[in-house]
């Protein structure tokens, strides 16, 4: 890395390499920024020895807000311009599931956020848990609604309403009450509200945005996510009922999630930096084994260009300790995780 004035004036775009990157554990720790990662955001756009500029983008398993919205407070946050052309959440694959159903429950978020995301995306009629519980307030009879809920909750006759499918798009911030209704619907007969169903293999299909167990939050240790709330509601689900529940997990680690990001990659380089052909090697850079390595590592296989994976130690993984998949390359941050793909690459 250059100080500003030691900057070569000229800088070129590389169309041999870029770089992805996960968020939470690399870049950001609760809100804040990682301290190395302003840094290597600015020698990606040039301020290093040789004066190249490498175009990336971010791979996040989180959400709970539009792509735009989360853009401007990574723009912020890295003091940087980050675009939606360059930006994929958990829930970003979602969209495509949007003309396949038409009146889904998403569950997450602060306030309806997750309802404004999903009607974003185009789904036809969005639902949510605080829609259920006005209708009928007996539904979780621990939780009092607040003034705030209130306010984002929809005034709403259920009778006739079929939920043809339930979207966890950020974490739950009530997992008693939202469990309780994820459960109601799975037993109901068809997705009706408050029905019941005698077979109980009729209700709707659940879709996570991602799968990560714990992640990488302000805390000193890692924080329970959203797979920890898959986990729980399949035991639940077979616990109350003897049957197994086969739920659906997008983000990283699924090779659908790094196919997306490949086409969102090429995307970028064409009309951003007039590259064309793809990039020979595409370092991914991110701090959890179990989806930013192995989804790396998987897609690897399966795909013609080469993705590089590399775990730093500001997050999830722990230096000194196995991590279950096993990286390219393991270096303490994210910093040097952009040195250690210049350097490689000259
Ligand atoms: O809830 C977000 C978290 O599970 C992971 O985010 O950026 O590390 O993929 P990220
Ligand atoms: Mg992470």
């Amino acid at each position: 890395p250059l100080e500003d004035s030691d900057t070569p004036k000229e800088s070129s775009v590389t169309d041999r390499y870029a770089y992805a990157f996960d968020i939470d554990g690399v870049l950001i720790r609760g809100g804040r920024p990682i301290p190395e990662a302003i840094e290597a955001m600015k020698v990606l756009n040039g301020q290093n020895q040789y004066g190249i500029k490498i175009p990336y983008i971010f791979l996040t398993n989180g959400g709970g807000k539009t792509e735009q919205e989360r853009c401007i407070q990574l723009s912020k946050q890295l003091d940087i311009e980050v675009s939606p052309g360059q930006f994929i959440c958990g829930h970003t694959p979602m969209k495509e599931m949007a003309s396949k159903y038409n009146t889904v429950l998403v569950i997450g978020g602060e306030g309806d956020k997750c309802r404004q995301v999903a009607e974003g995306y185009g789904f036809k009629d969005v639902v949510t848990p605080g829609d259920i519980i006005k209708y009928n307030p007996d539904t979780t009879p621990f939780r009092t609604m607040t003034e705030d809920d209130l306010k984002h909750s929809r005034e709403r006759d259920f009778k006739d309403v079929k939920i043809e499918a339930i979207f966890v798009f950020a974490d739950s911030r009530d997992w008693a009450g939202d469990q309780q209704i994820i459960l109601d619907l799975l037993m109901s007969k068809g997705g009706v509200v408050g029905t019941r169903s005698e077979t109980l293999d009729e209700g709707p299909p659940v879709f996570f945005s991602h799968n990560d167990v714990i992640w990488s939050a302000s805390h000193e240790h890692t924080r329970l996510g959203m797979g920890a709330l898959r986990v729980s509601l399949e035991a639940m689900y077979k616990a109350v009922t003897g049957k197994d529940l086969e739920t659906v997990a997008f983000g990283k680690p699924q090779i659908g999630t790094f196919q997306f990001a490949t086409r969102l990659l090429q995307h970028w380089r064409k009309y951003t930096h007039g590259i064309d052909a793809p990039p020979e090697t595409i370092y991914f850079v991110g701090d959890t084994p179990e989806s930013d390595i192995r989804g790396t590592n998987e897609f690897n296989k399966v795909t013609e260009q080469n993705w590089y994976s590399i775990l730093v130690e500001t997050g999830v993984y722990q230096h000194g300790t196995t991590p279950r998949f096993e990286p390219k390359a393991t270096v303490p941050n994210v910093l040097d995780a952009v040195m250690h793909g210049i350097e490689r690459e000259r």
